[in-house]
């Protein structure tokens, strides 16, 4: 990618193009990026899974049948014949021949540009893939523009203690969005972010998370009030399909 060159377009309120700008273009794939760096988003998020062949993919479900032409989990490609897929063409025909991206190449082009906020995606099927997330970003001397994030609460407490310099984030699902002070002692002490889905969330939540040094991000599925509750909850990114700033009419919010 040849674009602009990486910046914080507002340090106080990240906005954070989901799966890149996938309103624009099929999500997690080059396209979505390059958008998203275009509409100067901070940090682009994305999905990792483990190829059969052990590559770290990007892609949102497990399986490759509702966003390529092919069928059947991911684990049971090989990253070559993932790469004979057409992850672009499910959008439209514009984004035909669109391939998957590994997240090395990710990595290598778009790391110089914009924030990177990866999601591991059932890490738990995928034994080692903490270890490999590591090994690849050990690559990289400056990791301030990178964050790791899962709803797997062990293996972002893993990630953490492999390399602490990185920060993690940790997603929370909206029914279990009531943290305990126990918990959130707890998330605090290894998460630099801790993520909700805006609906589920309050300020006082938010305020008890800041106390502890931890920042707060929201996403939300169709919710047209995400940035102006965002906004009095204090929270400090926006994960959204869109990222133009602080446009507020212009955000475009997140698919099911
Ligand atoms: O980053 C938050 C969001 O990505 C979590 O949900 O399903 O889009 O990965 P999902
Ligand atoms: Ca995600």
């Amino acid at each position: 990618y040849n674009g602009q060159t990486k910046k914080v377009h507002n340090p106080n309120l990240l906005s954070i193009a989901h799966r890149g700008a996938s309103s624009f273009a099929p999500e997690n794939t080059r396209a979505a990026f390059q958008k998203g760096v275009e509409l100067q988003a901070d940090y682009l998020e994305c999905d990792v899974h483990v190829s059969k062949d052990g590559e770290l993919v990007i892609m949102h479900d497990e399986k490759v049948d509702r966003t390529t032409n092919g069928s059947g989990l991911i684990s049971e490609y090989t990253l070559e014949e993932l790469k004979n897929l057409d992850v672009g063409s499910y959008h439209s025909d514009m984004f035909a021949g669109e391939t998957i991206m590994t997240m090395n190449e990710l990595l290598e082009e778009f790391y110089d540009h914009v924030g990177l906020l990866i999601e591991l995606k059932n890490p738990a099927s995928y034994p080692g893939v903490e270890e490999k997330v590591v090994s690849i970003l050990n690559e990289y001397e400056d990791l301030g523009s990178i964050i790791i994030q899962s709803f797997d609460v062990e293996s972002m407490r893993k990630i953490h203690n492999l390399l602490p310099s990185l920060e993690v984030a940790v997603l929370i699902r909206p029914a279990e969005s009531l943290l305990s002070s126990r918990k959130l002692d707890d998330l605090t002490s290894f998460a630099s972010y801790i993520n909700f889905n805006v609906s589920f969330l309050n300020k006082r939540m938010v305020d008890n998370i800041h106390r502890r040094d931890s920042k707060v991000l929201v996403w939300s599925k169709k919710d047209k009030k995400l940035v102006a509750k965002a906004q009095k909850y204090g929270v400090d990114g926006i994960i959204s399909d869109f990222s133009k700033w602080p446009d507020n009419e212009q955000i475009f919010l997140v698919q099911e």
